[in-house]
């Protein structure tokens, strides 16, 4: 018995756990998700789990991507769901491992309600989310006094015809910082819909790619011109698109005693 396992209880065979990886840096990391790394029997893995990550886990455990890769189809939601049950039921401590919190935009609470009705027995473990801890990472505060009391964060990816019944001229009225997940293939059709309802074109846009990671890059641009001033930079996703008065607050930040991967 370690520490960790006396104060949050052990790791059961024939258990899971649902862990958020935070968005890449192991350093962002809980406690409980290093204890359940160097633990599990078997970790099923996504594709924004950072390779950092995955090198804090146990040798022998064995380990399963379930994410898409190189262009293939990712695994159907239902097929991961019954492969955590299967292991579970084998007797294994299954870790099952998603990038940022395992329950925003990570299908986490699905998983958590098939393992429910299999009457699996589970446990959930937060992490750092790419919308709040990426955009720190990159030195951009998603609140401050002077500019928000609210942020929204959604997901870009989506129908932007109108057929998935967001109304993007009602999150434009509230006046609140959009954080976008999922949004980089979207952004040319979001940022005008955005600015029809009413958003300033100079609106400032943070986009951060691949944050708290070696790779991070960050951009400050403006709702008008984010879509190509992302091309010309090459920006890809995974990234977090922060739109508002917050994304101009890092140039403030920056020089200022942030941590070196915040700069641009
Ligand atoms: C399926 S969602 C998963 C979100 C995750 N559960 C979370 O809480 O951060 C994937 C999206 O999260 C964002 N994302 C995740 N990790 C990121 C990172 N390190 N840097 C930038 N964006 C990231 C991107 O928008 C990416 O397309």
């Amino acid at each position: 018995m370690n520490a960790i396992t006396d104060r949050f209880g052990a790791f059961e065979p024939g258990t899971v756990w649902l862990v958020g990886a935070g968005p890449g840096d192991p350093g962002l990391l809980t406690l409980l998700a290093v204890h359940a790394l160097q633990t599990a029997d078997v970790i099923v893995y996504d594709a924004l789990v950072s390779d950092d990550v995955l090198a804090l886990a146990r040798p022998e455990a064995i380990r399963e991507f379930a994410g898409k890769r190189g262009g293939k189809p990712s695994p159907k939601q239902r097929d991961i769901t019954e492969r955590l049950i299967e292991l579970a039921r084998a007797g294994h401590r299954v870790l099952r491992l998603k990038g940022g919190d395992p329950f925003v935009f990570g299908r986490g609470g699905e998983e958590a309600l098939g393992l429910v009705a299999a009457h699996v027995p589970f446990k959930v473990v937060p992490g750092i989310t790419a919308g709040l801890g990426g955009l720190a990472a990159a030195g951009i505060p998603a609140t401050t006094r002077d500019t928000n009391q609210a942020v929204i964060l959604m997901t870009g990816h989506c129908a932007t015809d109108g057929s998935d019944g967001i109304d993007w001229a009602a999150y434009a009225r509230t006046g609140a910082p959009l954080i976008l997940y999922m949004a980089m293939s979207n952004l040319p059709k979001i940022a005008p819909a955005l600015i029809a309802a009413g958003t300033a074109p100079d609106t400032p846009v943070a986009i951060v790619v691949r944050a708290s990671t070696e790779a991070q890059r960050t951009l400050v641009t403006t709702l008008a011109t984010a879509h190509d001033d992302a091309i010309a930079a090459g920006f890809e996703a995974p990234a977090i698109i922060a739109i508002g008065a917050i994304a101009g607050l890092k140039a403030a930040l920056v020089g200022a005693g942030l941590d070196a991967r915040a700069l641009p």
